[in-house]
């Protein structure tokens, strides 16, 4: 990039963060946010699981938007329809860009989280959320669900999916415009730890991901912030 002037390095990397969630699976506010500051260098998304979500509660979603996330609250709801569109309602008036459900809970459980979180986004004034279905968890090795999920996803009005990098390609065939939200990246010679289908963030942007996870690679590591630019410098190269 040294032929680019400053703004359009400044708007490069930006293109680039947006492609890099930053799991805060932490059971406390302030070492979530120390993390989030430490690494915002890297990362234009954060991602608010349910330890973090438990632990904080609710103002952690603006807290990290003041400080310059989108952030995707990874709730993965699962309910009947009523419940998951009154909490879809609530959750994306938090100003969300990324809400997820999980496609097992079935098709009218999507329609009606998806119609929840669209209304409770408008009422509070905020930009809709790409709303994703979790197909099959990363760490589940048997994906014999998979292509049903993504179809149903995809009927029920879903934007994207949550998928492993091994599944990016089905993804782009069946459904080119669906977002692929994608969970299990390690870099090379970092433990997969309970991750059964796992890439490296070069090859899970080559493969056609949209959006990476990325937790424990980095915050396991000995230097965190050191992990983070190389993830970051393999998403650049991935996708020169
Ligand atoms: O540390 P690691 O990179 O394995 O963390 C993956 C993160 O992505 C965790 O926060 C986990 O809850 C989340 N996730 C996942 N598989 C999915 C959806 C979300 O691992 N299908």
């Amino acid at each position: 990039m040294a032929d680019l002037n400053g703004s359009t390095v400044v708007a490069a990397s930006e293109t680039i963060k947006s492609h890099l969630a930053l799991g805060l699976d932490f059971d406390n506010r302030e070492v979530a946010l120390d993390r989030a500051l430490a690494l915002r260098e890297w990362f234009g998304v954060a991602k608010v699981g349910h330890e973090l979500y438990a632990a904080a509660g609710p103002s952690i979603v603006a807290e990290l938007r003041d400080i310059g996330y989108e952030v995707f609250l990874d709730a993965k709801l699962h309910d009947i329809p009523n419940t998951v569109r009154s909490a879809a309602r609530v959750l994306a008036g938090y100003g969300l860009a990324y809400l997820n459900f999980h496609t097992s809970g079935g098709r009218a459980m999507l329609e009606a989280g998806i119609e929840g979180a669209l209304d409770g986004a408008q009422r509070a004034g905020h930009r809709a959320p790409k709303l994703l279905g979790v197909t099959v968890l990363t760490s589940d090795s048997n994906v014999s669900a998979f292509d049903e999920r993504l179809d149903l996803a995809a009927v029920a009005g879903c934007d994207g999916v949550v998928c492993s990098a091994l599944e990016v390609a089905t993804v782009k065939a069946r459904h080119p415009k669906l977002v692929t939200m994608v969970p299990g990246i390690r870099l090379a010679g970092s433990d997969t730890n309970d991750q059964a289908r796992v890439a490296t963030p070069y090859d899970a942007i080559r493969n056609g991901a949209d959006v990476l996870v990325i937790v424990r690679t980095v915050h396991h590591a000995a230097d965190p912030c050191a992990a983070a630019e190389q993830v970051f410098r393999e998403v650049t190269a991935a996708l020169d």
